[in-house]
């Protein structure tokens, strides 16, 4: 797998004993992929995720307090590592908003099994932020890019972003080792798909991996409509007649993207495929928010309350315990059962995405 390091340990012998029988859940899937969001607050108001009009300057987002500390979310990610999460990814709401985060890093590295650290950052502060999260010993970020028309962009990110300062922080990411880097792109039909061909042709030959993701009916907040969606083989049919492209295989068991790479060697691009191809099937992922509900899909309804029993004070065997029973349970495969009348109506109450990032 190419974006896999391993990483050595400091300190083995703080932390829970790995597992040697892999622990699957009720659909016989592994747990190696663990997603912790460090805050829910965004510099950024995309109209999908955090519409301005809900999340103006009066709206309380959670206080110091109620947010998970460090330790706290060690805790988690050790016992996680210990049940075999091997990849883990810091989000937000925007994970360098938090600006103690380098040591996060530093800790989250040492656990033993942590081979993949990665981070999705809408980019705005990673110009000042790369040299740092790699001398703390991030791996690689995945950046929200959604257009490189400056006037989309900015829309896209609620009048907030600055296409120029995002590219510089990923110019400034690639200088520092933090790749290979991936942008991840919502697709919206009539929003930004007529600007894909220029995005990609920016991206081309740069080592930079484009990601078009189809508009899901995350949360109840964005007004999915199936109409918004422009079905990634639509997208492939359209970037073929400018550009040949080949599928090449899975970096891992559990990978999201379906990969193509360019005929002519200019580099690769992924689809997200959530909508018209969903990948339950083989979803390994839990979410942990910063308030420290633990989710076992990007839709859930409920979660488990883990900053509860933490701060009755769950020792690392004890959270070993609560992780491993949530798997085991776990039977999650909502984009397999969705149907897209009930999604248009918001019938069911989902987590919002600002809470999960992704
Ligand atoms: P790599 O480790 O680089 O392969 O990244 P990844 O594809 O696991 O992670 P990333 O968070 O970049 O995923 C990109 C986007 O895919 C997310 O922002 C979501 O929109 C979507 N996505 C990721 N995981 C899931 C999932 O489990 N279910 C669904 N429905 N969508 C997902
Ligand atoms: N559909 C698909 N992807 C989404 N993201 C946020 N909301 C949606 C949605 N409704 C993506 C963002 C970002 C990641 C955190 O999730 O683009 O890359
Ligand atoms: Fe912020 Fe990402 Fe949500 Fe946009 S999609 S508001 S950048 S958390
Ligand atoms: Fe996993 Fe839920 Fe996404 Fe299916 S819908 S791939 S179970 S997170």
């Amino acid at each position: 797998m190419h974006n896999t390091r391993m990483k050595s340990r400091s300190n083995p012998n703080e932390m829970p004993a790995r597992h040697t029988v892999p622990l699957a859940d009720a659909l016989a899937r592994p747990l190696q992929d663990l997603r912790i969001s460090l805050l829910d607050q965004c510099n950024f108001r995309c109209p999908y995720c955090m519409p301005e009009a809900k999340f103006h300057s009066e709206y309380e987002f959670l206080k110091r307090q109620q947010r998970l500390t460090y330790d706290e979310i060690i805790k988690v990610a050790a016992a996680a590592s210990s049940l075999g999460v091997s990849k883990i990814r810091l989000t937000g709401g925007e994970p360098l908003l938090d600006k103690n985060i380098c040591e996060l890093i530093e800790r989250i590295v040492t656990l033993p099994g942590v081979e993949d650290l990665a981070m999705t950052t809408n980019g705005m502060l990673l110009k000042s932020f790369a040299d740092r999260l790699v001398a703390a010993g991030l791996h690689r970020v995945t950046v929200s890019l959604d257009s490189i028309d400056k006037d989309i962009f900015r829309n896209m990110s609620g009048g907030r972003g600055d296409l120029d300062q995002v590219l510089e922080g990923l110019k400034a990411a690639g200088d520092a080792g933090l790749g290979p880097i991936k942008i991840n792109v919502v697709v919206q039909k009539g929003v930004n798909d007529h600007t894909i061909l220029e995005l990609l042709e920016h991206f081309r030959g740069t080592g930079t991996i484009v990601r078009l993701i189809e508009f899901m009916d995350v949360g109840n907040r964005n007004g999915w409509q199936m109409n918004q969606v422009v079905p990634s083989r639509e997208l492939l049919e359209q970037i073929q007649k400018r550009w040949p492209l080949r599928a090449v295989g899975k970096n891992y068991p559990g990978e999201v993207a379906r990969r193509y790479e360019y005929v002519d060697g200019a580099g690769e691009i992924g689809f997200i495929s959530s909508v018209t191809e969903p990948f339950c099937g083989d979803c390994s992922r839990a979410r942990l928010s910063a308030d420290g509900m633990l989710y076992t899909c990007l839709f859930a309804n409920q979660g488990t309350d883990l900053r509860e029993s933490l701060r009755k004070g769950a020792d690392d065997d004890e959270m070993q315990g609560i992780l491993s029973s949530i798997w085991l349970q776990r039977a999650d495969r909502y984009s397999e059962l969705r149907h897209p009348d009930l999604a248009e109506h918001h019938v069911l109450k989902k987590v919002e995405m600002y809470r999960i990032g992704g």
